[in-house]
C-alpha cells in the first residue's frame, strides 16, 4: 500500500471519507504542514479544506515519538496525523494523501472518485537520517521548475536531502556576485558530446542555463517546507574547467595557445586548478556566498577524479609543493581540501565530499560520500568519520537499467530496481560502534546521457522508490512484496506526470538508436577502479 512501507500497518473495518465539509485542524506550529496537506488535496478533490478548529484531520505534535517519526489514525470519523517534530507531521501528511486513491495526484478536479481512506493505524519512523538524491545540474542544467518538481517527488519518498552537484567541467550553475564571469562564460558551452564513447561527436548544439541567487533562496525554502535540506556542491580541485574558462588565472596556464573554453566532452579532465593562494581565497569566496543562500549544515566541495598529471608537469605547482612542504600530489589536493575544511568549519558548517577526499589524509569533521564502491564508507568510518554511502554499482541511477541493447545510451554496470533494493548502506566489516557514522545513502544522478527532465525520469524512476525504502524501512525487505506495492505505486507516479522506465523496456522516445553509449561488465569496473589507485 504505502511506499515507502511503514513500519507497522493495521488495517481496521470501513473507510474515512473527505467530502468538501472536510476541514484540517492543527496548531499554529503545524501551519506549513497543515497548508501543504491543503494544497495536496485541494486540485483533485475540488474541496475547500479549510483550516481551523473542529476539523476532521488533526495534525498534532506527539514529543513520544523520533523527530522524523509519525502515526496516522484513522478512524471513520477523524484522521490523527501525529509526528515527534515537523518531518514527522510532514511525513504522516505524505502517507494519508498516498491512502487516498492515486487520482489525488492530478492537479485539475477529478470526478467520480469516492476520496476515501481506509480505518488504519501506521506507526513509522525511518532507519537513516540522511535519505538523499543527488541531482547533475552541471552537466546538463535543469530548470528550476523541474527542480521544484523533483523536490514534490523526492518527499512523496520521504527522501530528506538534495545534494544540488552545482559546477562542473561542462557547467557552472549557480550565480556568484563576485564573480559574473562564472555564470557570463561558465553557464554554457558551445556543444555536448552525443554519447559514450571517446570517438562520440559534438551535437553541435549550445547548452546553458544557471541559476540566480534569488532562484536559489526559492528551491532552499521549497524544500525546507517539504523537509528537505539541500546540500549545494561547488566542485575542486577536480571537474573545475568551467571556472577556468572564466577566470583563466584559477588554471595551470597551459592553454597558452588559445583559452580554455567551457568543456564539451565527458569524462576526467585534465584540466584542473592551481594552488595558488589566489586560487584558495577564489573558492573560499564562492563558498562564501553559497553559505549566505544555503543553511545546509554539510557544504560539498567535490573532491574526486582530480588526475594529479597536471601538477607533475606544472614547475610552480612543484615549487608550491616544496615551499608547503608536501612531497605527493596527494598531499597537495589533501592541502587544498583541508583549507576549504578549515575555512567552512569557522563558519559552523561542515565539510562533504567524495571518498577521493580521503587520500593523502583527511581534517576530523569531514563527511564522506563513498562512491567507488564501499572502500571508502568502510575506510572513513574507521577513521572516525561521518558517511553517506553511495556506490556507483548500487545506486548511481545513470547506469543501464537492464543489458537490452534498447537502454538509453548505456552506460556502467545494469542497475535493476532490485538491485537497487537491495542496496545496504552499513557495511558489514564496520563495528557496530562504526557503523553509527553511517548517516544514510542516497542515489546520485549523473546527467551526461540525460539531456532533459524527461530523460531523468526515465532514470529515476522506479528505482528512487526502491532506493527510497532501501533508506526508510528498518527491518526486512522482502523485494517480491515490494515489487506488488510499487505497481500500486506507478499508478500514482502515472497521475503525478513521471515518465519512469517501464518494466517491459523504453518506449520508442526513450531510446536514443545510434549513440554510443559504454555498458561495463562488473570485471571491467572492478578493473577500471583498481587501474585508477
Ligand atoms: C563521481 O562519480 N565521480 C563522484
Amino acid at each position: 500500500m504505502l511506499l515507502p512501507r511503514p513500519t507497522s500497518l493495521l488495517i481496521g473495518e470501513g473507510d474515512f471519507e473527505v467530502t468538501r465539509a472536510t476541514r484540517i485542524t492543527a496548531p499554529a506550529e503545524l501551519s506549513s504542514a497543515a497548508s501543504w496537506l491543503q494544497g495536496a488535496l485541494r486540485p483533485a478533490t475540488g474541496y475547500p479544506l479549510e483550516t481551523g478548529p473542529g476539523g476532521s484531520i488533526v495534525l498534532e505534535w506527539n514529543p513520544q515519538l523520533a523527530p522524523e517519526g509519525y502515526t496516522v489514525d484513522v478512524s471513520l470519523t477523524e484522521v490523527r496525523v501525529a509526528g515527534g517534530g515537523p518531518a514527522g507531521v510532514f511525513y504522516g501528511c505524505q502517507s494519508l494523501v498516498q491512502l487516498l486513491p492515486p487520482q489525488i495526484y492530478r492537479r485539475g478536479r477529478v470526478l467520480g472518485v469516492p476520496w476515501t481512506v481506509p480505518v488504519l493505524q501506521i506507526e513509522d519512523a525511518p532507519r537513516f537520517a540522511w535519505r538523499g538524491a543527488m541531482l547533475d545540474v552541471a552537466r546538463h542544467f535543469m530548470p528550476k521548475h523541474d527542480v521544484l518538481r523533483f523536490i514534490d517527488l523526492m518527499a512523496m519518498h520521504r527522501l530528506n536531502t538534495l545534494h544540488l552537484h552545482l559546477t562542473d567541467d561542462q557547467g557552472w550553475r549557480v550565480e556568484i556576485q563576485r564573480y559574473p564571469r562564472l555564470t557570463e562564460v561558465g553557464s554554457w558551452r558551445r556543444e555536448s558530446q552525443l554519447g559514450a564513447a571517446s570517438y562520440s561527436r559534438g551535437d553541435s548544439r549550445p547548452h546553458g542555463g544557471f541559476y540566480t541567487q534569488d532562484d536559489l533562496r526559492e528551491i532552499v525554502a521549497y524544500a525546507t517546507e517539504r523537509s528537505i535540506n539541500v546540500v549545494p556542491e561547488i566542485e575542486s580541485p577536480g571537474h573545475t574547467q568551467a571556472a577556468i574558462a572564466a577566470y583563466p588565472e584559477l588554471g595551470l596556464g597551459r592553454e597558452d595557445t588559445e583559452p580554455l573554453g567551457v568543456w564539451t566532452r565527458w569524462g576526467i579532465d585534465d584540466n584542473v586548478i592551481n594552488l595558488e593562494e589566489s586560487t584558495v581565497e577564489f573558492f573560499t569566496n564562492v563558498l562564501d556566498e553559497v553559505l549566505e543562500i544555503f543553511p545546509s549544515p554539510y557544504i560539498g566541495v567535490g573532491g574526486d577524479e582530480c588526475p594529479k598529471t597536471g601538477w607533475r608537469i606544472d614547475e610552480r605547482t612543484q615549487q608550491r609543493k616544496a615551499e608547503l612542504g608536501l612531497t605527493t600530489e596527494d598531499e597537495l589536493q589533501s592541502w587544498f581540501i583541508r583549507r576549504l575544511d578549515d575555512h567552512l568549519s569557522r563558519r559552523g558548517r561542515r565539510l562533504f565530499g567524495w571518498d577521493e577526499i580521503l587520500e593523502g589524509g583527511l581534517a576530523d569533521g569531514a563527511t564522506v560520500a563513498s562512491w567507488r564502491g564501499m572502500a571508502g564508507a568502510v575506510a572513513a568510518a574507521k577513521a572516525g568519520h561521518d558517511v553517506v554511502s553511495c556506490p556507483d554499482n548500487q545506486v548511481y541511477l545513470d547506469y543501464r537499467q537492464s543489458d537490452r541493447s534498447d537502454e538509453p545510451i548505456p552506460v556502467g554496470t545494469v542497475l535493476t530496481i532490485a538491485d537497487v533494493y537491495r542496496f545496504e548502506p552499513v557495511p558489514a566489516e564496520l563495528t557496530p560502534e562504526e557503523a553509527t557514522h553511517v548517516l544514510g545513502g542516497q542515489a546520485n544522478i549523473w546527467t551526461e546521457h540525460m539531456d532533459s527532465p524527461r530523460t531523468v525520469d526515465y532514470f529515476a524512476f522506479p528505482r528512487l522508490c526502491a532506493l527510497a525504502e532501501a533508506l526508510w524501512l528498518d527491518g526486512e525487505r522482502d523485494y517480491d512484496e515490494f515489487a506488488d506495492r510499487l505497481d500500486q505505486h506507478l499508478a500514482r507516479l502515472d497521475a503525478f506526470g513521471v515518465e519512469y522506465r517501464r518494466s517491459s523496456g523504453p518506449q520508442p522516445w526513450q531510446q536514443r538508436p545510434g549513440v554510443t553509449g559504454r555498458p561495463v561488465t562488473p570485471q571491467q569496473r572492478t578493473a577500471y577502479f583498481d587501474s585508477l589507485s
